[in-house]
């Protein structure tokens, strides 16, 4: 067994400590016996540092920009693969077989409806909360619906719960909306297949028509995908936190959605559009250009630099080819999209975002895509969560499943990292 070894300087006293093989990346000190040894505990700001559990589910590399689902690269899943293929191997560590995927996605297309009452807690909030707000009480509210789903046992109760949840999510995040805007709600339609169907109950009226291309379903799809998972995140590790006590999985996923709402983390789509909404015209990119790279100016550039990736997001170069092509074929302009594209000109040659590895990520291309997509801006993170329920993970994950192609072992918790 590899170790690691640390001397208290103040006893003099040596102990081992065992060393957690990673399949890629980093090795891990496993310093759970730390206290009982030595007697201390350990301080590790924000937990940068610091894995509560080891994990065989995503990689990421930030030097090179690389990001892996189980060993597949992003960019093969986002492009060739539709986003349940990849919840599907999210949470069996292989992609379906054609009669595995079809099993997998019929099931998911019934348990799409949420039991009738839950229209009841949407009525109760006023229609200009905001959605994250909503969705994340309407979410612990199925808690009180499927209380029967508390005991979680069996691999296969687990797996039952987790297509639960992916599938009943959009549903409540188009219910949010509907409420928001004084539409009625849409039910879903288990003849259109899941980004579609989201599609559909955000954009249809009751006897209406609605118009939906394959170009929104593709790129709306890759968002989910390029979604469905970023290591320990904070999110993902309330979930995790909350469901380690024996709470009811939908509040876990609740406590997630409440994590993922700050402006650090899901919330940072918005403030992109925010931000070319402040420009307002190309001909002012330049001046805030100067604004970010001035010292004594503490204006940021929304959607340029990551704390991990310190090369080009791979999630942010397919959303840039999906909202190029969206572009394309519906021929859609606009000021916002235009102000975007000449700020990436300018930043991509710039020394100043170039010398410290500031490139576009992931929020700088979604919030435009999504705008393209007619999806209202509060509704963003709302859209990141269906999503991130994709890798719906508690601490049972990992348990009855060896992933064929496996990344790695344990990843530290990022506060903020989506
Ligand atoms: N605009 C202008 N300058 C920047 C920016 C920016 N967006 N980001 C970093 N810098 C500068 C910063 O001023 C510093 O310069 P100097 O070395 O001269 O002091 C240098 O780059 C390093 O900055 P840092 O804060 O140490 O970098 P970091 O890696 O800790 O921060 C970040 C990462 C995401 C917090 C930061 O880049 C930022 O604030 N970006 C804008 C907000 C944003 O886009 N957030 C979404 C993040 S992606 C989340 C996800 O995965 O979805």
């Amino acid at each position: 067994m590899k170790s690691v070894t640390l001397t208290d300087n103040q006893s003099g006293k040596r102990v081992e400590f065992p060393l957690l093989e990673s399949v890629l990346g980093s090795h891990v000190i496993d310093i759970s016996s730390l206290n009982k040894e030595l007697g201390y505990f350990t301080y590790d700001n924000g937990l940068g540092m610091t894995a509560s559990c080891t994990s065989t589910i995503t990689y990421i590399d930030g030097d090179k920009g690389e990001l892996l689902y189980r060993g597949y690269e992003i960019e093969e899943l986002a492009t060739n693969h539709n986003y349940l293929e990849v919840c599907y191997l999210l949470l069996n560590g292989e992609l379906p077989t054609p009669q595995e995927y079809r099993v997998f996605e019929d099931d998911m297309r019934i348990k799409r409806y949420p039991n009738e009452g839950i229209k009841k807690i949407f009525e109760a909030f006023p229609d200009k909360a905001h959605p994250m707000a909503v969705l994340s009480s309407a979410v612990s509210a199925l808690s009180a619906f499927h209380f029967q789903h508390l005991d979680i046992k069996t691999h296969q109760e687990y797996m039952e719960m987790a297509r639960r949840i992916i599938a009943k999510i959009p549903t409540l995040v188009a219910y949010t909306y509907r409420h928001s805007m004084g539409y009625p709600y849409i039910y879903p339609d288990p003849n259109r297949y899941f980004s579609e169907n989201f599609l559909y109950m955000m954009r249809a009226f009751p006897n209406g028509k609605v118009k939906i291309s394959q170009v929104e379903i593709d790129a709306l799809d890759a968002i989910f995908t390029l979604h469905a998972d970023h290591e320990q995140n904070a999110s993902t590790s309330a979930v995790r936190l909350v469901c380690s006590t024996g709470a009811h999985p939908y509040a876990a996923i609740s406590a997630g959605i409440n994590a993922l709402w700050g402006r650090a983390h899901g919330g940072a789509n918005e403030s992109v559009v925010d931000q070319l909404e402040m420009i307002g015209d190309v001909s002012k990119v330049d001046a805030f250009i100067a604004r970010a790279k001035d010292p004594n100016d503490d204006f940021r550039l929304m959607g340029f630099g990551h704390r991990v990736y310190k090369n080009f997001d791979p999630r942010a170069r397919v959303l840039k080819k999906m909202r190029d092509k969206l572009q394309a074929e519906l021929g859609i302009s606009s000021k916002i999209i235009e102000i975007a594209n000449r700020i990436e000109e300018i930043a991509l040659n710039d020394d100043y975002f170039v010398s410290r590895n500031l490139y576009p990520n992931i929020d700088f291309y979604s919030g435009t895509l999504l705008l393209a997509l007619q999806i209202p801006r509060s509704m963003f993170t709302p859209i990141f969560v269906i999503g991130r329920t994709g890798r719906v993970d508690y601490p049972m994950d990992g348990a009855k499943t060896r992933p064929k192609r496996q990344n790695h072992t344990p990843t530290p918790t990022l506060c903020g990292q989506c």
